[in-house]
């Protein structure tokens, strides 16, 4: 049997891909007064932003200036769980939330929009996975925190992008054989570095698939001095060009880090504001999504990511609409492998912040 297998019965339904909305453009009053009635609200709520490098360049400035948190979706975990605030509003994806209330029960999480999904979480319905499971059960199972809390449930093991390697060499070394869901590119990446036998669920993300690896090479060429970063969510062929793989904040401390002046960027377009201000020295370019093959489903910008406004940031905070629920039971089957993750993290050291937040 090859090292890592992919589970081809499986068919996956395709997600409908709604347009990335337009962030709406506001005068510098405008956003002055809005991202001050947000800082109020959040004091008498007694709430914290936890956002996402890939929201809305407004929402990551008021995280950071309100003393919230933008990061990886590790940190996301993280920082959330380390919070007394009563309410924890989550500016990402619904995965995201699920995750900071599966940690924090007892706290209110609101979001900006609970219909901000993923593809990956989409594409990985919870029965079908634990089936994928019953018919394994000599494999330890693996999911990525892109998945909702059953899956999550269903998993001995939840790890991110950032930590999703080290876990994967400490089963290695136990000489544990694996079965890893939903997302077939970054399980394909983290077996070809460790040999680890794999069976891999054939999820993938409809951002990151957009990126092209003929029209990378070409776009290198033109400019051979870039460094090439790029999430391991993106296809083989493209993670094969890379300098750098890694998770959003690897990324982002290469930029600011690395010597090069250049870099040809492959992941989600919103992670270039905390790029630019580590680094506005730097030259950003995002790697194509065009060429062959290409659909311009998404254009590298999630979204569903991109459903996260001030604006409904404000509603959310007035009406208190918007909560995640989680059935305690669940909750609690979920904790255990996320909570394992937070662990492991902490007991080897894994970084989770960029290095200006460090
Ligand atoms: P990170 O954990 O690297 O931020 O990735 C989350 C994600 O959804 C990337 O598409
Ligand atoms: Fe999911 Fe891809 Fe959006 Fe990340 S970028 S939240 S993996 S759809």
């Amino acid at each position: 049997m090859s090292q890592n297998h992919i589970a081809k019965e499986i068919d996956i339904t395709p997600v409908d891909v709604p347009p990335h909305p337009e962030w709406p453009v506001l005068s510098k009053s405008e956003k002055q007064l809005i991202k001050e009635r947000i800082k109020r609200m959040l004091k008498e709520q007694n709430a914290v932003l936890v956002a996402h490098y890939y929201t809305d360049p407004n929402l990551q400035e008021l995280a950071e200036e309100s003393g919230g948190c933008v990061s990886d979706s590790l940190e996301m975990a993280r920082f959330g769980s380390e919070q007394d605030a009563q309410t924890l509003v989550v500016c990402g994806v619904r995965f995201m939330g699920e995750t900071a209330k599966i940690l924090n029960p007892e706290k209110r999480i609101l979001m900006p929009d609970l219909n901000a999904t993923c593809s990956l979480d989409e594409g990985c319905p919870a029965d079908q996975f634990s089936a994928f499971c019953d018919a394994h059960p000599d494999h330890t199972v693996v999911v990525y925190a892109n998945t909702s809390a059953e899956v999550k449930a269903r998993s001995d093991w939840v790890v991110t992008s950032g930590i999703a390697l080290p876990i994967i060499q400490h089963l290695a070394s136990k000489g544990e054989k694996v079965l890893w869901g939903p997302d077939q590119h970054l399980g394909r990446y983290v077996q070809k570095i460790t040999g680890v036998e794999m069976l891999l669920w054939p999820g993938s993300c409809v951002v990151h698939e957009e990126f092209k690896s003929v029209a990378l090479e070409r776009m290198h060429r033109l400019h051979p001095d870039a460094a090439v970063l790029v999430h391991p969510e993106s296809p083989e062929s493209v993670i094969e060009q890379a300098d750098v793989v890694g998770s959003t904040t690897a990324l982002i401390n290469a930029v600011a880090t690395m010597d090069n002046k250049e870099f040809i960027v492959a992941t989600d377009g919103g992670i270039f504001h905390k790029m630019k201000q580590l680094a506005p020295d730097k030259h950003l370019i995002e790697a194509p999504t065009a060429g062959e093959g290409a659909t311009c489903v998404s254009c590298a910008h999630c979204p569903w990511m991109g459903m996260n406004s001030l604006h409904n940031l404000a509603q959310v905070l007035e009406s208190g609409n918007q909560q995640i629920h989680i059935q305690p039971k669940l909750c609690q089957q979920a904790v255990k492998p996320i909570q394992r993750m937070l662990d492991f993290a902490k007991e080897h050291a894994v970084a989770t912040q960029s290095k200006g937040n460090a």
